[in-house]
């Protein structure tokens, strides 16, 4: 299925929402471990595509490193504060399945917690490979998919005694899209998918996995308050870098 990029959509509507709660410093995981991660892991590169850029967070990073940054969104709402906030890179309207560029035409791509949202995932994937340069990389970072299954919820018991913190488990085998509340009046549409289905995908495509990293979230998400201590020994982050097979 391909987005309409003309459709009325809940990330035009809830734009704000994400710009406010997540960037520009307002979240410790993108501060304190996504944005460290993702410089670390496009050091060194020339000519960077951010897929899903949003605000342009990821793209400002890259272009402050000496990187040739193009940020491509479909939502309007995400590419003109990119532009607004600037810091070096181009940003345009498009969609990780329609990607409007030649072949190999970046020596690094990056999506950064844009998949679990994209309905076309097969086409998404042949486009990364296709921009790509034979031996190019692709960071790519997922919300951890054992975690985002439908009806998974962090469960805090008090009802028993003793109390008892777990993860209840929806069902990961199952491809599912959902329209989740993430906050009072803020929907946000998801795709989950178990981690093979990546997998599988990217290697059909030529993307070989060289790292894999499953990290604890950083202290400054566990200090947040009493039971969040308890979630360190689950990973919400996942994070595969990729290499385009020569
Ligand atoms: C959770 S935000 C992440 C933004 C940015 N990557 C970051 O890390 O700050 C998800 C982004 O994916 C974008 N998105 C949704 N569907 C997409 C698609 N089909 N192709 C590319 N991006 C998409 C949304 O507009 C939104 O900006």
């Amino acid at each position: 299925m391909t987005r309409n990029l003309d459709a009325p959509d809940l990330w035009e509507t809830h734009a704000d929402w994400w710009i406010a709660g997540f960037t520009d410093g307002a979240d410790p995981e993108y501060v304190d471990q996504i944005l460290p991660m993702a410089a670390d892991e496009l050091a060194g590169a020339a000519r960077v595509l951010d897929i899903g850029c949003g605000d342009g967070q990821i793209s400002r990073l890259a272009a402050s490193a000496g990187a040739r940054v193009t940020g491509i969104d479909p939502t309007w709402n995400c590419v003109r504060v990119a532009r607004e906030r600037g810091g070096g890179a181009d940003y345009s309207r498009a969609s990780a399945s329609g990607l409007p560029f030649g072949d190999g035409a970046f020596d690094a791509a990056v999506a950064c917690l844009v998949f679990e949202h994209i309905d076309d995932v097969d086409e998404a994937i042949a486009e990364v490979a296709r921009v790509l340069e034979p031996g190019g990389r692709f960071c790519f970072f997922l919300n951890h998919p054992i975690l985002q299954a439908p009806g998974s919820v962090w469960v805090d018991d008090h009802l028993v005694d003793p109390p008892e913190q777990y993860w209840r488990l929806g069902p990961y085998l199952d491809e599912i899209e959902t329209v989740e509340e993430v906050e009072l009046g803020v929907r946000i549409r998801f795709v989950h998918r178990p981690l093979s289905r990546y997998v599988n995908a990217l290697a059909r495509n030529g993307l070989r996995i060289d790292r894999m990293v499953e990290p604890a979230p950083p202290d400054s998400f566990l200090d947040q308050g009493p039971g969040y201590e308890a979630s360190a020994a689950f990973p919400r982050l996942l994070y595969l870098r990729l290499t385009k097979s020569a």
